[in-house]
């Protein structure tokens, strides 16, 4: 059942409470280098103020353990969405408390505030399994909730970044609200429709790319691609896992030995099932990993004493051949240490190949984090079909993980 959206009641006259995910990189002075996350909420949030809600937006910013720490305030997103608004947006020094509950009761329809980061307070990210254990644990993170379910009449999720979290906000908060409307933004509309018919539908040949530094974060993905996608494409650091077990020489190259074993184990189930997984056959490697260090490639084994940072040339052409003929595309993770030039050639590669197989006609989705970063450094946004706001939690959709924050909203 599709869920109700924002678009789907009368939010006139009320106070809406909006969790938004607003976990926006910045440099070290603060600034805001990426405000995308900002923007895809625009749709939600400009909604809801013309249709003379009064808003309240939630959001976290980065992981600061329950401490206040000021270099994650989210006081530069709330500049930023001013300017975007071209309205003052409202910003509290916490995101509870009797003065945000005074200023939240004043705030008129058509009227925006934002509130500080959440994770300012631990309760925020109590896990759920862990509140179930401990009475305590329980009541704390439900204490805080209410503080932030008391303050409204609707409850709006459009945080997909944050969708794979049961975080108070995300879980708590609308469970707390049962009587009230609680809808999806639409972002999180947009999201899941190409999320979810991107698995359900796809056109044919359907392609993962996957890539960064780990093998163990993306086993559950590997394991649900196997049966629905013919080809899954590995780049990253994470191919030397599997390299190592296929009995090649990595150097120094990263690797996860407790998950050698399981790598051998899925590369027999995709066999198995008819699904083509493709490895770099070359590299390009360094003796020392920093900016401007020598490099240079490596043919099948890579000698002690070298680790590999990107994709060599050989690898760079097939995985590119075997990108540009695909009708549906999934990428997630770099295929190399591509923050640090000229490390950066295979991600870039796989960017252009991607955006031409779009060209063709293709669907490509990219899974946020850094691939999305890649592309939007490449210029590249416009061409493919989507980049998702959500790394941990596109991939999680993509594991066929259930998001249970996103269960208990209202349905249409
Ligand atoms: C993200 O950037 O993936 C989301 O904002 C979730 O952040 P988290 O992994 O710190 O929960």
């Amino acid at each position: 059942m599709a869920k109700k959206t924002i678009g789907d009641i009368d939010v006139k006259g009320k106070k809406v409470l909006m969790r938004c995910d607003f976990n926006v990189p910045l440099d070290e002075n603060c600034n805001i280098t990426s405000d995308d996350r900002i923007v895809k909420a625009l749709p939600t949030i400009k909604t809801i103020l013309a249709g003379g809600g009064a808003l309240i937006l939630m959001s976290h910013l980065g992981r600061p353990s329950g401490q206040k720490d000021d270099k994650l305030s989210l006081a530069p997103a709330a500049k930023r969405l001013s300017e975007l608004l071209g309205q003052e947006v409202i910003f509290t020094e916490d995101c509870i408390g009797p003065e945000v509950k005074a200023k939240a009761q004043a705030l008129a329809g058509g009227e925006c505030m934002l509130l500080e980061n959440l994770r300012f307070h631990k309760e925020e990210t109590i896990k759920d399994k862990a509140a179930k254990e401990d009475a305590q644990l329980r009541q704390a993170k439900d204490d805080f909730a209410q503080q932030l379910a008391d303050m409204a009449d609707v409850y709006v999720d459009d945080a997909f970044g944050t969708a794979h979290r049961d975080n108070a906000s995300m879980y708590t908060v609308p469970v707390l609200m049962e009587g009230k409307p609680r809808v999806i933004g639409f972002l999180i509309e947009k999201e899941l429709k190409f999320l979810g018919e991107t698995l359900q539908n796809p056109e044919r040949p359907f392609v993962a790319i996957l890539g960064g530094a780990k093998v163990s974060d993306k086993i559950g993905v590997i394991e649900n691609l196997i049966d629905k996608v013919d080809r899954i494409i590995i780049g990253g650091a994470m191919a030397y896992t599997f390299l190592k077990g296929r009995g090649k020489s990595i150097g120094k190259s990263l690797c996860e030995n407790d998950f050698i074993d399981k790598g051998q184990q899925l590369l027999e189930q995709a066999a198995e099932a008819g699904c083509e997984v493709i490895l770099p056959v070359d590299h390009d490697v360094v003796r020392k990993l920093m900016a401007g260090a020598a490099h240079r490639t490596a043919v099948g084994d890579i000698d002690p004493g070298y680790q590999a940072v990107d994709l060599g040339p050989i690898a760079i052409e097939t995985f590119s051949k075997n990108i540009t003929d695909a009708k549906t595309i999934f990428w997630n993770g770099p295929m190399g240490v591509f923050e640090i030039p000229p490390f950066d050639q295979g991600t870039k590669a796989i960017a252009l190949a991607v955006a031409e197989a779009t060209d063709k006609g293709a669907r490509s989705i990219i899974g946020g984090g850094d691939s999305a970063a890649a592309v939007q450094k490449l210029g590249l946004e416009d061409k493919v079909s989507h980049i998702s706001t959500g790394g941990g939690a596109s991939l999680e959709f993509l594991e066929g993980k259930k998001f249970k924050c996103l269960e208990i909203l209202d349905e249409k």
